[in-house]
């Protein structure tokens, strides 16, 4: 297994490319599975996860092709004249939890979708209830056998109704506007997630065919269609990548132009950001950020994570990794999450102040961070450690690597080109 080692206290200095966002590419992916025709993706970031939706697509009759261009020249084609296979199977599900995101497509398209049951994670219990009760609201027939959710259309396939989520789910929203694409009549979907992933995956469903109106808010209506086409779509920035590097700058005290991203996409980050005592400029034309901490020590503040627009539960590791260098005590509050906080021991080994009463954490700032052996248990945490080793002292070694490999396309070399002391090795 590979670590990644950093000898902090190197203020970064330089620009970097962000990728497409994962949380956008999975969905885009999953969406191949609803026409016939060829779905081309741009932008499509180079990740384990997005290998992991490859390899599931393959299993399902999905010809998948790829070039090995990066950043916008990167291109995957995903073609499926005709569904094989309707069975997401336990081994690839379990790898990978957002596989459940075929369920609606496949029912959609071939009627039937038998999708295992994702289990426990990390970062909570994460059931997949509300993707269940979106389907049976479309007319699916759902029985749970074995560890596996086996779903049926009804014979004349699924038909429009009305979908109200109870709390805002990113996933369960994008399995219903999915199979709702393919229902007979109007569906609408009360409460739904306005994440920029959502509004990603409806542009392209909308590029393919599909009839959506409110893109962009709470209440999606969409009147079903008898089939998608084919289409070429760019995937949007990732906004988590683009803030954790620019809590690289910011915690580095260092300043880094961020290309091929957008300000709009990280308002309530950037808001945060500026009331902990960092610049951000946008240069919209050009499409970058600039970000900067050249003067002055971090200011602590409150923070609790919320459905978008509010501040993303993805970046409150990384939020807390700064805020552990800040000035002053900062309470962070968890409330999409109930366990996201594993983080907190391994920051703590490192120097940090920080202690956990149910789901708030409070940040007491410490001068500086210092090195230590650490790994953690997901992608945000694990990132989180690399940013407190940029600024600690001496060489932090952090495991666990491949938790890295999911989510941020080619970190160590990103960070490296900006001057940061990063590299990877074999344990
Ligand atoms: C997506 O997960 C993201 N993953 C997560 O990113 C992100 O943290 C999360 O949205 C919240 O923004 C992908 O897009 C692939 P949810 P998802 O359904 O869709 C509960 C990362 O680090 N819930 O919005 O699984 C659930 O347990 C990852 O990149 C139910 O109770 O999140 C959670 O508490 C991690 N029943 C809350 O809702 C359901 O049927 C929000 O989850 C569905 C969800």
């Amino acid at each position: 297994m590979d670590q990644i080692l950093i000898r902090g206290g190197v203020p970064l200095d330089g620009t970097i490319q962000i990728s497409g966002a994962k949380n956008a590419g999975l969905p885009l992916m999953a969406a191949s599975l609803l026409s016939a025709e060829s779905l081309t993706l741009t932008n499509l970031p180079d990740l384990a996860d997005i290998a992991s939706m490859a390899s599931l697509l393959e299993s399902l009759g999905v010809d998948v092709h790829r070039n090995g261009g990066e950043g916008p020249l990167s291109m995957c084609r995903m073609t499926v004249p005709t569904i094989t296979e309707t069975t997401a199977p336990y081994e690839l599900v379990r790898k990978m939890r957002a596989s459940v995101l075929v369920l609606g497509p496949l029912l959609a398209r071939a009627g039937h979708a038998r999708v295992s049951l994702p289990g426990g994670c990390a970062i909570g219990t994460r059931p997949v209830d509300l993707h269940l009760k979106a389907m049976q609201q479309l007319g699916a027939d759902i029985t749970l056998e074995e560890g596996y959710v086996d779903a049926r259309a009804p014979d004349c396939g699924l038909k429009g109704g009305h979908i109200v989520f109870p709390f805002v789910t990113v996933g369960g929203t994008e399995n219903a506007l999915m199979a709702a694409t393919l229902a007979e009549g109007e569906t609408v979907i009360s409460n739904a997630a306005r994440e920029p992933e959502i509004t990603d995956l409806a542009h392209c469903l909308v590029a393919m065919g599909a009839q959506i109106e409110g893109i962009g808010t709470d209440t999606l209506k969409v009147q079903g269609v008898s089939s998608l086409h084919g289409a070429e779509y760019a995937v949007v920035p990732d906004r988590i990548e683009t803030g954790s590097y620019a809590v690289a700058a910011a915690i580095t005290g260092g300043e880094l132009k961020l290309t091929g991203t957008r300000l709009d996409l990280i308002e309530s980050v950037a808001e945060v950001l500026t009331q902990c005592g960092v610049d951000i400029v946008e240069d919209r034309e050009a499409g970058s950020l600039m970000v900067s901490r050249t003067n002055g020590r971090l200011r602590g503040v409150d923070i609790m994570t919320e459905p978008y627009p509010g501040f993303p539960t993805d970046m409150q590791a990384q939020l807390m990794a700064l805020l552990s260098v800040a000035d002053g005590a900062s309470m962070i509050t968890e409330s999409i999450f109930e366990n996201r906080f594993m983080h907190v021991p391994e920051l703590c080994r490192m120097g940090a102040n920080i202690n956990v009463h149910g789901a708030s954490a409070i940040v007491r700032g410490v001068e500086q961070l210092s090195a230590a052996p650490v790994m953690a248990t997901d992608l945000r945490a694990s990132v989180s450690l690399v940013l407190a080793g940029l600024t600690a002292s001496d060489e932090t070694v952090v495991s666990r690597v491949y938790h890295l490999d999911r989510g941020y396309e080619r970190l160590p070399e990103k960070l490296a080109a900006c001057g940061a002391h990063i590299t990877r090795a074999s344990e």
